[in-house]
């Protein structure tokens, strides 16, 4: 594998991005070794800039379900670009998306767009807050929400301990009324609900885990969080950042038939560009500014290309495209799965719908503190490394979601899982 060009350009970004890159899950911080510059991406396929070509299973983080450059995407974007890139008002595809979205995801009756997930769930506590006239905020440990102050808390010690800021930076007050619970614990969660309910406004949760590796919670733990939260006036808010039309166009929501109060989306609404939204029960919504009293603004919120981009991947995700890929994901986690309990190996793989993860344990992830303990970075390292060498881009960070895209063909997913058998087999962990 050739990297002298990668070498030379990072070096150069070092000197001018901070660690060389824009976020800091690309710095290839717990894998090690350097991180490879991109040229461009087709189909399945990215290519680097010493020309190596890799099927990619990061896919931007989740947000090209279509895969890279897919045509419609493209032409969409290029006759949207010829019309202008921005006019700071509203425009046509954006109240067309805004349509689709609100007509498939169950909670959704009013949307705003804004530019990134974090500001979607940024501005989604800040509307619950001011709806409930509560201060208070329930969210999950390993659940991410983006960098928002308020959001960036881990868990205190004991129920509803004090919660520490998982981020330098946070003063001490905007983490104070964060409550961080452990994942999939309804125990936990009626305590502080029923002790706390009087202050709380908002439950904000990852309705599928994603960024502590893939975790589907108990039905019973989402049933007992829908009913306290109706019971105590407080909002739920789904995070479907991630899981936002990733299986299916009304999300882990419309899968579960749980009907949150507010949902927040991302990556796959904007086709490959920046984007972000929140939505919900138009009684929330209208205390949003202009119709209510809570501020949020955004130059280029909306902007016509990220929403024309974001249109023609929503269209082309059929009923098909979401029924063959699903089941091919769930066949390569099957068929692996078997392998690996076949031949006494301790990992398994975990996926809902297109979103997969390894886990370095025979037994599931049911939390955090679970899935903290099955990752065995020094392990995840060398898969990553050996897989990079024949052609595989995964998320360069253990404990990440990586993700299959409509353009996978099955022998990609062949391919991927002889290598992961092959792995396992050789340096048996
Ligand atoms: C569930 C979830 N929420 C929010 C975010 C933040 O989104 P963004 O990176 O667009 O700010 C992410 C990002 O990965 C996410 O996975």
């Amino acid at each position: 594998m050739k990297t002298k060009n990668s070498k030379k350009y990072f070096a150069r970004a070092r000197k001018v991005l901070v660690g060389g890159v824009n976020s800091p899950v690309r710095a290839f911080k717990t894998v090690g070794g350097g991180p490879l510059v991109m040229a461009r991406g087709r189909g399945s396929r990215l290519f680097d800039v010493d020309g190596n070509s890799y099927t990619d299973y990061c896919l931007s983080w989740g947000a090209l379900i279509l895969g890279h450059n897919h045509p419609e995407v493209v032409k969409a974007v290029k006759s949207s670009i010829t019309l202008g890139s921005s006019f700071g008002a509203t425009t046509k595809p954006e109240i067309e998306i805004a349509q689709l979205i609100a007509k498939h995801v169950p909670s959704i009756d009013m949307l705003r767009f804004v530019n990134s997930g974090t500001e979607a769930a940024m501005s989604a506590v800040r509307l619950a807050r001011a709806f409930t006239k509560r201060d208070k905020i329930i969210k999950f440990d390993g659940c991410y929400h983006g960098h928002c102050d308020d959001l960036l808390a881990s868990a205190g010690s004991g129920v509803a301990g004090l919660p520490a800021s998982s981020s330098e930076g946070v003063p001490a007050g905007h983490v104070r009324n964060t409550f961080s619970l452990p994942y999939n614990d309804a125990n936990e969660l009626g305590i502080v609900i029923e002790r706390h309910w009087k202050d709380i406004a908002c439950v904000i949760i990852e309705p599928v885990a994603g960024n502590m590796g893939v975790i589907v919670p108990d039905m019973e733990f989402l049933n007992t969080l829908r009913q306290l939260t109706k019971k105590y006036g407080i909002v739920l808010i789904f995070d479907e950042v991630m899981t936002g039309f990733r299986g299916n166009l009304g999300g882990a929501q419309a899968d579960f038939g749980i009907v949150p109060d507010m949902t927040c989306l991302g990556k796959i609404i904007g086709g490959g560009f920046p984007v972000g939204a929140y939505g919900g029960r138009a009684d929330i919504m209208r205390h949003l500014a202009p119709l209510g009293g809570v501020y949020q603004a955004g130059t280029f919120s909306g902007n016509p290309m990220v929403m024309a981009a974001g249109l023609a991947t929503l269209k082309n995700l059929t009923p098909q495209a979401y029924k063959d890929l699903n089941r091919a994901c769930d066949v390569f986690t099957r068929g692996l799965n078997l392998f690996l309990a076949a031949a006494g190996l301790p990992a398994h793989l975990v996926n809902y719908k297109s979103m997969v993860s390894v886990r370095l344990s025979k037994d599931p992830a049911r939390n955090y503190a679970d899935a903290q303990a099955a990752a065995f970075d020094r392990v995840y390292a060398k898969l990553f490394h050996g897989l990079l060498s024949n052609g595989v881009y995964w998320p360069p960070a253990n404990l990440e979601t990586f993700f299959v895209s409509t353009e996978h063909a099955a022998t990609d997913l062949n391919r991927l899982s002889g290598q992961i058998r092959k792995f396992f087999v050789q340096s048996k962990p």
